[in-house]
């Protein structure tokens, strides 16, 4: 792969810069600023060597559709302070945008374009919207590692049309995960929450004969529970799971990993209501699922203890409400605890889960803190990622 560092020749080049801008917003306001902090290194390395900066993005899944709420433009209001730069937000129809709607003032030195996801070519990772991209460059970086296992046109069908390089917190998190992965100490245990469930549940096949333990939280949880026959309510689900929840199974057999899902469950009336813990056998059908019980908490922290690796990807619970944040921040807690007597290596990774850290004011006590979700299990699985692998 190529990298920017080794490119010092940048001076008045247009740079397409590829960014996970897909931070967590709540009424339009960002509730967690890490992923926009962890790419600064990046910008200030190429506003040092005179580059036009264009910055690319996604926020959320609009499914390509403009979406009022998923703007970029509080990001860019945001990146603006903390860089004290002026950055021009367009939000023009990125298929219509020209090389002469950038940068018009010669003081002008980041541009931000709006929301890639308005357009469902990005996703289709359409060659024409690819090249409509790239022709606005000279060079393109790819510094979203975290969108890296997207197959999508501004992550890699772009890089047909341009010159293209790994930015410097894609290389810094490949490095880490690399280590991490070739140095791993057993047992180890993975943990795996948040509410994407249809892009995780197909991974956790593939990663059964890597860990001895997986404990599944979070949305994911919800199917394994209504597989096992119980209520599960309003809570949210994926549909027509079955098959590769008696795939997990089986496989965890065969391979001996322990599959662990809650025990019990913390439900409320809505995402706003009371908690309220329950043993599996009474959730009701008014009820959602919205964080995990204390014996759950219990057998989670009992593996912790007993692992030598913890990796860990998306919360336990709905922890936007600190009312149903008990289950996330009790596994947090444990894993401190463990860090402190240097008896634990911890990785964690993805938005809500590191946005959840922050919170409680424990991030620095990880081991490795990755800005991927999605792409850090599929970079755990052993996957080739679609985004490296255009870059290579
Ligand atoms: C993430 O948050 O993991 C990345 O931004 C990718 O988002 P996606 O899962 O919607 O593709």
């Amino acid at each position: 792969m190529r990298s920017i560092e080794d490119e010092h020749n940048l001076n008045e080049k247009k740079v397409l810069l590829r960014l996970d801008l897909n931070v967590p917003l709540r009424n339009g306001k960002i509730t967690d600023t890490t992923r926009i902090d962890k790419i600064l290194p990046t910008i200030n390395f190429l506003l040092k060597l005179g580059a036009k900066i264009i910055i690319l993005s996604h926020i959320g899944r609009p499914k390509g559709k403009v979406e009022k709420a998923l703007s970029l433009k509080p990001i860019c209001e945001n990146l603006k302070i903390k860089l004290n730069q002026d950055i021009k937000f367009i939000s023009k129809n990125l298929k219509e945008v020209k090389s002469d709607d950038l940068f018009n003032d010669h003081d002008q030195k980041i541009v931000i374009l709006e929301n890639l996801r308005f357009y469902e070519e990005e996703e289709k990772n359409d060659n024409i919207f690819a090249k409509h991209l790239a022709g606005l460059a000279d060079i393109y970086i790819n510094d979203a590692f975290s969108c890296s296992h997207r197959a999508h046109a501004s992550i890699s069908k772009i890089t047909k049309f341009i010159p293209s390089y790994a930015g410097l917190q894609l290389n810094l998190e490949i490095e880490a995960l690399t280590k991490i992965t070739s140095e791993i100490k057993r047992p180890v245990t993975c943990i795996i929450g948040g509410s994407k469930v249809s892009s995780k549940i197909n991974i956790i096949k593939n990663l059964i004969s890597k860990f001895d333990n997986i404990v599944i939280v979070g949305g994911m949880a919800n199917n394994i529970l209504k597989y096992k026959g119980y209520e599960i309510g309003k809570s949210i689900q994926e549909n027509d799971c079955d098959q590769v929840i008696e795939e997990i199974f089986s496989l965890s057999e065969k391979e001996s990993c322990k599959i662990v899902y809650p025990e019990d469950v913390t439900v409320g009336k809505n995402l706003n209501g009371s908690p309220e813990i329950k043993e599996l056998k009474n959730v009701s059908k008014d009820e959602l699922i919205l964080d995990i019980g204390p014996k759950t908490i219990k057998t989670i922290n009992k593996l912790i203890e007993e692992s030598s690796t913890i990796l860990w990807n998306g919360p336990a619970g709905y922890f936007e409400n600190s009312k149903f944040a008990k289950g996330s921040i009790e596994i947090a807690k444990k894993i401190v605890e463990k860090s402190e007597t240097n008896t634990i290596y911890s990785v964690v990774g993805g938005g809500d889960t590191v946005a959840l850290l922050n919170i409680i004011g424990v991030t620095n006590h990880f081991n490795f803190v990755s800005t991927a979700g999605g792409a850090f299990l599929e970079y755990l699985e052993g996957k080739k990622l679609p985004g490296i692998k255009a870059l290579n």
